[in-house]
């Protein structure tokens, strides 16, 4: 697929998304964000398809936040709005993709780019990436989820104090309160980014879609019964079907992702 501020590219069923305003440090603008919306779209629909990885262009920026020059005429509403349809179109969407899809952030993840990181399933960062939510220094505050999805990973107190400072953390104290799950070498990121789809790509789709979605309810009132409908569901396929046999078998499952 082609677009206009995003790469798009597949190798061995990994497609990776590059949000390609390297001399805007990936800002999300109305474009990205509407090219992101039908890149998680193709993502979804593509059998080609079985993981994602999202990443910046260029050495500096993964994404250095939400396109400020895009704010200077807006209003309450039209502020809300921007909001609500990245969130929807974008932020959302990729939290509940069908498919599994990682954030591979390659140096500033500030503002909505933090953000972005964080609707991602899990991310991976190079050693030189640096995340905050600096809104309060534009008088703003978190819009595309930031306020939630970061209490949900690092914990009330943390979330409290980076969205009040605007303080920024290096990939080691991200890496420390569980903002990400691997930091590696700038060069080495976007390999052992692959080496874990890879691993992954190797399992039982269905299974990993059912996975996307029970975790997504953790803490809510319906995440243990989610949970349990959704395992019963597994009993209905052949992937879950092979997988035991398989088992039995003493030999590598073969999954077809029905
Ligand atoms: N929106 C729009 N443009 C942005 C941007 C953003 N969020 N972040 C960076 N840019 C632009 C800069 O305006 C500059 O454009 P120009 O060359 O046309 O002037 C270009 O990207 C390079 O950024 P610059 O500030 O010169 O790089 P730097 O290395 O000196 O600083 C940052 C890097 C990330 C510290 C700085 O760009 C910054 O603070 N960005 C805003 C971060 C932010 O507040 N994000 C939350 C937004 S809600």
């Amino acid at each position: 697929m082609e677009f206009n501020t995003l790469l798009f590219a597949i190798e061995n069923g990994i497609a990776t998304i590059t949000i390609n305003r390297p001399d805007k440090l990936n800002a999300l603008n109305k474009d990205v964000i509407d090219d992101l919306s039908l890149a998680i779209d193709e993502v979804n629909n593509n059998p080609d398809i079985k993981s994602a990885v999202i990443t910046g262009a260029g050495p500096k920026a993964f994404v250095a936040g939400a396109d400020i020059s895009e704010f200077t005429t807006l209003g309450i509403s039209e502020g809300a709005e921007l909001a609500r349809k990245g969130q929807s179109m974008v932020f959302d969407k990729i939290e509940n993709a069908a498919k599994p899809i990682v954030a591979a952030v390659n140096g500033f993840a500030l503002g909505g780019g933090c953000e972005l990181a964080m609707c991602c399933h899990f991310r991976l960062a190079a050693d030189n990436a640096k995340f905050g939510q600096p809104e309060v220094n534009l008088g703003l505050i978190p819009g595309y989820g930031g306020t939630q999805r970061l209490t949900a990973l690092v914990g009330k107190g943390r979330a409290m104090e980076l969205c009040m400072t605007s303080n920024l953390i290096n990939a080691g104290e991200a890496l420390a309160m569980g903002l990400v799950n691997h930091v590696t070498t700038p060069e080495n990121l976007m390999e052992k980014t692959k080496e874990i789809l890879n691993t992954i790509n190797s399992k039982a789709p269905l299974a990993l879609a059912k996975v996307i979605q029970c975790v997504n309810k953790a803490g809510s009132a319906t995440g243990f019964e989610t949970e349990i409908t959704l395992f019963g569901e597994c009993f209905a396929t052949t992937d879950m079907k092979e997988g035991v046999t398989a088992f039995m078998e003493k030999r590598k499952a073969v999954f077809t992702g029905q």
